[in-house]
């Protein structure tokens, strides 16, 4: 009795797995060709040329399944067993060269006048937690995400196959999960401090001189607003670069909900160069923030800066905040310690 009844549930799902495969197999391959044996192969290109995929017919619900052969998907393969290790390489370890040669010619950048003792608030306790979540976050998307284009080639050979295949499921998830910290990180700095990054009057100047940058005297130090142009174009890197990994992101989080195979393959294009890019961006930014430039780093660190400082990089923000104080506008300076 029970093996009738298999038989009843084996035969029909049999018979339906050859009819599937009797749809997938274009017809001319089906027909034995004992005068031509390439004719199987000649009907296969033909139909790729044609159609740019092989593809059939399937009776259960997963519809992908029918495509047999898709071209594009070696492209993708190509690219990201080829090109993107390039430009990724490339794209890091020539922006660490770069940030070291200029380490070695113009060395830390300091703060001309010395310290005044006066410090000034320069972002409050909300702005820090929304910069540190970012930056948390996209240090581990990092990471993480760099295991998925150099891990297998680089990690492997040291640490063998099984820590790898370990480790690397780890970072999937952690890349993953962590990518939602990130993506609020990026919306609230972006609400938080769009104005301030809105082009104005100084920029053409701050670019002309390169924001005082290359002037070993460190006499130059163009005016500017509460963030100079060099910081403009990191937060707008951040922003665009931040919504372009978060939506090519979430087509990849949630696989053919928003796209079919050439949506996917196309997202993970976008996703795995602006990444890299943005990995390149970031190192800089992180110089600047710490080795590059005195008395940065207390600004994201305490809050505060030095006043001198504050004058020497935002002169522009720095009067206005005075002009604030004056108005009877609670100032945003804080007692010497
Ligand atoms: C260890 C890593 C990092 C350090 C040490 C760091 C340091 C800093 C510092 C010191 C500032 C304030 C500069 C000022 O007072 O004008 C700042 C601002 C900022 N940071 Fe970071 N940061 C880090 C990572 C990140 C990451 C990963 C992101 C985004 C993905 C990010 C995005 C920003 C943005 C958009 C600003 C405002 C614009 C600017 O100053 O360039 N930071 N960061």
């Amino acid at each position: 009795m029970q093996v009738w009844n298999l038989g009843r549930l084996i035969a029909p799902t049999v018979a339906a797995f050859i009819l599937a495969l009797g749809l997938l197999v274009p017809a001319g391959a089906q027909e034995t060709s004992g005068s031509n044996p390439t004719a199987q192969a000649v009907n296969e290109q033909q139909l790729l040329e044609e159609l740019n995929k092989i593809q059939g017919r399937v009776t259960i619900p997963d519809g992908k399944a029918a495509t047999l052969q898709q071209p594009q998907g070696r492209d993708y393969r190509g690219f990201h067993e080829g090109a993107l290790p390039w430009i990724g390489g490339i794209a890091i370890l020539g922006m660490l060269l770069v940030l070291a040669l200029f380490y070695f010619i113009r060395g830390r950048i300091r703060t001309r006048a010395g310290e005044s003792g006066i410090k000034i608030l320069r972002f409050n306790a909300i702005e820090r937690l929304a910069h540190w979540t970012t930056a948390t976050a996209f240090i581990i998307l990092a990471i993480t995400g760099l295991n998925f284009v150099f891990g297998k080639r680089l990690l492997m050979p040291l640490i063998g196959p099984e820590a790898f295949s370990t480790w690397s499921v780890w970072a999937k998830y952690a890349h993953d999960f962590v990518s939602w910290a990130f993506m609020l990180g990026v919306l609230v700095m972006l609400v938080a401090w769009v104005w301030d990054n809105l082009p104005d009057r100084y920029d053409v100047n701050w670019l002309k001189v390169g924001g005082g940058f290359f002037d070993k005297s460190n006499r130059t130090h163009p005016p500017a607003g509460r963030f100079n142009t060099g910081q403009k174009l990191i937060f707008w890197a951040v922003v665009l670069g931040g919504i372009a990994l978060s939506v090519s992101g979430i087509f990849m989080l949630f696989p053919f909900a928003f796209a079919d195979i050439n949506g996917m393959q196309t997202a993970q294009y976008i996703h795995a160069i602006v990444g890299v890019l943005m990995i390149a961006v970031i190192i800089a930014h992180i110089y600047i923030g710490t080795l590059g430039m005195e008395g940065a780093y207390e600004a994201m660190g305490s809050g505060t800066v030095d006043l001198n400082w504050a004058k020497e990089h935002h002169s522009v923000w720095v009067e206005k905040q005075q002009a604030k104080a004056n108005a009877g506008v609670p100032p945003r300076t804080v007692p010497a310690e």
